[in-house]
């Protein structure tokens, strides 16, 4: 906004306005183009004293790169708004004026630390339902995931039980072997050696060393696989239970889709077909950590709405700048009255220990933090729809908050 544009007050009321913004309680500072003070209200100066800043020191109060976002609103005139800064445990708002191509910064300020307290509660509690909410899906899976790892794991053991007798077996040969080499060595008669090398025989039959030479390998080969199967899964586990939002980064989302459907498989495989569909989709800059939670919970809704030889389809597709993401089944479906009550918190149709209901809440708040948005299509008794929408360019999923930022400091 230019200042000249908006018209000055009545040059009577000058003398009442300077007391006005001497006495506000909001914190009014105005420095010149270099940063120097010209003044500070009563407010200001009780912050000063309270940081214990000398005049030289003042843009400490006010965020880092506060130079060069004066020197752009002298330039244009225009009003730098939503600046904060943080000094000591305490955060500050800024508004920065202009007069263009003047020589002085207006600044007006407001304590925010309350707010911004808030806003970090707000976030760890989200963070906190969010965790809530992907440890109750590994809960859904539980069974299936022991399943997948019981399977293996079994002939693991079996094959570990055949392992060890083999091994003995061979313990036993090598012992014979040994009693022949010390008489070699020992230079004794060579009717001793080869009665000695009968036993070796024997004990070789005895052991079936042609079936250990046989299976032994093959018992190694599987059993490694049975435990590189294994820590697949833990791996998997592990990688999804992570807590946190995780870091933004360029994803592929094929390949996100890929990774969650291994987890929910150990339970879907059992249910229902699953046909994949991925179409030639450009990465996405996201949290991928969290988009893999929004899958997960819709093939495990998929999956729960599945009685027995179902089918889920997932598509991808890019449709101009967004990418689609379709997760279908041929599920129970959700009658119309519950259809605008499925994204609520706590919104659930299942028994305890099935349901939380934060899954679909959750997931449209995370498509929403991606500027993204999710649909729903659904009949009783043919199936349901879920569709989400996520724009390819958008400058990532904070964008919106870091523009009005003007970075921070701490004393
Ligand atoms: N694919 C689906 N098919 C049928 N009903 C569904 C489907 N997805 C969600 N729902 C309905 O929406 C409700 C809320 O889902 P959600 O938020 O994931 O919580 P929860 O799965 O814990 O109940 C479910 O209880 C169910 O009634
Ligand atoms: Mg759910």
């Amino acid at each position: 906004m230019n200042v000249h544009t908006i018209g000055l007050p009545p040059e009577d009321l000058y003398p009442e306005l300077v007391t006005f913004t001497h006495l506000n309680p909001s914190p009014v500072l105005v420095l010149d183009a270099s940063g120097h003070v010209r003044y500070l209200n009563l407010a200001a100066r009780e912050l000063q004293k309270e940081f214990a800043l000398a005049d030289t020191d003042i843009l400490k109060m006010l965020p880092t790169n506060i130079l060069e976002i004066m020197r752009q609103c002298l330039e244009s005139g225009t009003q730098a708004r939503r600046l904060e800064s943080q000094i000591q445990n305490r955060w500050f708002g800024w508004s920065a004026y202009g007069v263009p191509g003047g020589q002085t910064v207006y600044f007006h300020g407001a304590d925010i630390t309350g707010y911004k307290k808030a806003e970090k509660e707000q976030n760890e509690l989200r963070l906190k339902l969010v965790q809530n909410d992907k440890m109750a899906s590994i809960g859904q899976l539980a069974a299936g995931i022991a399943h997948e790892i019981n399977n293996p794991l079994s002939f693991v053991v079996l094959n570990l039980n055949h392992i060890s007798n083999y091994g003995r077996g061979l313990l036993s040969i090598v012992e014979q072997y040994d009693k022949v080499a010390t008489l070699i060595k020992a230079g004794s008669m060579s009717t001793e050696v080869e009665a000695a090398l009968a036993g070796v025989y024997d004990t070789k039959a005895q052991e079936e060393f042609e079936e250990i030479l046989d299976e032994l390998p093959s018992l190694l080969q599987e059993s490694q696989d049975g435990a590189e199967r294994i820590r697949a899964i833990v791996l998997n586990l592990k990688e999804f239970s992570h807590t946190g939002e995780g870091t933004q980064k360029d994803a592929d989302i094929n390949r996100c889709l890929q990774s969650t459907l291994k987890i929910v498989s150990y339970e879907l495989k059992y249910k229902a077909k699953v046909i994949e569909q991925y179409g030639d989709i450009p990465e996405i800059l996201c949290y991928p950590q969290e988009l893999n939670q929004v899958f997960m919970n819709l093939l495990v809704n998929a999956s729960h709405a599945i009685k027995q030889n179902g089918e889920i389809r997932i598509v991808t597709a890019r449709r101009d700048e967004q990418v689609v993401i379709e997760i279908s089944d041929t599920g129970c479906g959700i009658p119309p009255e519950n259809l605008s009550r499925i994204f609520e918190t706590f919104f659930t149709t299942k028994e305890v220990g099935k349901g939380t209901g934060l899954g679909l809440s959750i997931s449209s708040e995370i498509v929403k933090k991606h500027h993204g948005r999710i649909e729903v299509e659904s009949k009783v008794g043919i199936g349901t729809t879920f569709r989400i929408w996520l724009p390819i360019a958008h400058g990532g999923p904070r964008a919106t908050e870091n523009q009005h930022a003007g970075g921070h400091r701490k004393l």
